[in-house]
């Protein structure tokens, strides 16, 4: 059996009467990329938000690593290595592309507002490290070129490209992304499947949102289903496609 990385036992999320996550239960295998797919509003987002501590559950477990997690701040589970994006983008426009990447190792570096009096040379290593990854990220995604641009002048798919890059910078073991490619034209689509492919087999896994059935199906081994809050159904891509609940409920009766 693979080991689980991230066990999730009922986890259940309600607003204001409305059952967003309805007793979730699943486990993520290690060294796998894992899809999450499902109607609009059937609580994607919201299963994310209670994962990654930006919202809180109203009950349930979450073990990352072995470790109970739920209750945790959104900056502790990141020190665990989890890393979320979020559906929209979100970047500092008018920073460069570098500072958008920099911005994020100085939230991850511990410092925090003993950034000033720990000074000196841990510091200034910590960023030395820190630009150096940037630089190497942002060749990798073809943004090199254009990183003292301001980020809000780049287009939106060079946003959800930097948006990515971003999540990388944080060192994750596992990344959360929320629709990575919603709006983005093909050609970068194909282009960011190699970047996630890329990373994952550096030793990074993934768990995606995607409403892109053709990225879900080339990237994940594993896909989940949720349908009003509630896992309708889980299993290889090609199964949960072809799952007539799936077609019933998401795909408006027509097969992919
Ligand atoms: N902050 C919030 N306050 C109130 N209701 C919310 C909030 N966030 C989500 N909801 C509700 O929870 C349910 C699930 O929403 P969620 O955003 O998780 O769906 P989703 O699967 O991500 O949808 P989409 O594919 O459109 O992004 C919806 O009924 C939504 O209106
Ligand atoms: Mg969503």
């Amino acid at each position: 059996m693979t080991e689980s990385i991230l066990s999730v036992r009922d986890l259940t999320k309600s607003y204001y009467g409305v059952t967003a996550v309805d007793n979730v239960t699943f486990d993520l295998p290690s060294g796998e990329i894992t899809g999450l797919i499902g109607p609009n509003g059937s609580g994607k987002s919201t299963l994310f938000d209670c994962l990654s501590g930006i919202s809180e559950a109203d009950g349930g477990t979450v073990s990352l690593y072995g470790a109970q997690i739920l209750g945790e701040k959104p900056e502790a589970i990141a020190q665990r290595k989890l890393i979320r994006t979020f559906q929209n983008i979100t970047i500092f426009p008018d920073l460069s592309l570098i500072d958008n990447m920099r911005v994020v190792a100085q939230a991850h570096s511990g410092f925090g507002f003993l950034r000033e009096i720990a000074g000196g040379s841990a510091v200034r290593k910590h960023e030395a490290q820190a630009t150096l990854l940037a630089n190497h990220l942002l060749e990798e995604i073809e943004l090199f070129e254009l990183r003292h641009r301001k980020a809000g002048e780049m287009s939106y798919g060079q946003q959800k490209l930097l948006v990515m890059g971003m999540a990388m910078m944080a060192h994750p073991r596992l990344v959360l992304f929320d629709e990575p490619v919603a709006g983005v034209n093909p050609t970068l689509i194909e282009k960011m499947k190699r970047h996630i492919l890329r990373w994952h087999s550096a030793g990074v896994d993934f768990f995606i949102v995607e409403h892109n059935l053709r990225l879900i199906m080339d990237l994940c081994s594993t896909v989940l289903m949720l349908d009003q809050g509630r896992i309708l159904t889980e299993g290889s891509p090609e199964a949960v496609v072809n799952d007539p609940r799936v077609i019933e409920a998401y795909l408006g009766g027509e097969p992919v």
